[in-house]
């Protein structure tokens, strides 16, 4: 709609915006890994705002849009589940390291570099997408 000067429904401007949100809170969290505290918590409302955005607009409008986008929506959202699966079993390490005050050493720096490549990934492909249809 009118947000972004394009055709693409309201709530679709607000999912880009809110994913590149996200994408900035993700890189100022890869820069500045220490405290690990702060590093953990911002992480983990980067990905409650992903699943947040999935159930509630991405996942419904798969059904709407499959057949206008093909394949790239469906490699769109796998590698968005498995970035929300990776994503979550660093919070669920981090959430239960902090009720037991344990270190909080939740992955390793490969695991959480992975996980940010393919974080990164759907935004990317997604805003192509949403190019390619809406603008
Ligand atoms: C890390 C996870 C994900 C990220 C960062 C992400 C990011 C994005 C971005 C930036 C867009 C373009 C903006 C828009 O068109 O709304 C988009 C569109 C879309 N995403 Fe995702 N996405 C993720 C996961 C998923 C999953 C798991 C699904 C499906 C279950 C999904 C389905 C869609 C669909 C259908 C669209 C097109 C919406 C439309 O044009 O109507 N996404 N995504």
């Amino acid at each position: 709609m009118v947000l972004l000067g394009s055709t693409a429904p309201l709530l679709i401007d607000i999912n880009l915006i809110l994913q590149y949100m996200t994408l900035i809170l993700l890189v100022i969290g890869y820069i500045k890994r220490k405290p690990f505290k702060t590093h953990g918590y911002l992480m983990l409302f980067v990905l409650i705002i992903t699943i947040g955005t999935t159930i509630l607009i991405m996942a419904p409008r798969l059904l709407i849009t499959l057949s206008s986008y093909g394949y790239p929506i469906i490699a769109h959202a796998l590698l968005g589940i498995i970035s929300i699966i990776l994503g979550s079993l660093f919070a669920i390490r981090f959430i239960l390291a902090v009720r037991n005050n344990r270190p909080l050493t939740c992955g390793t720096k490969i695991m959480m570099r992975l996980a940010l490549v393919v974080w990164i990934i759907p935004i990317l492909a997604g805003t192509m997408m949403y190019i390619t249809l809406y603008l």
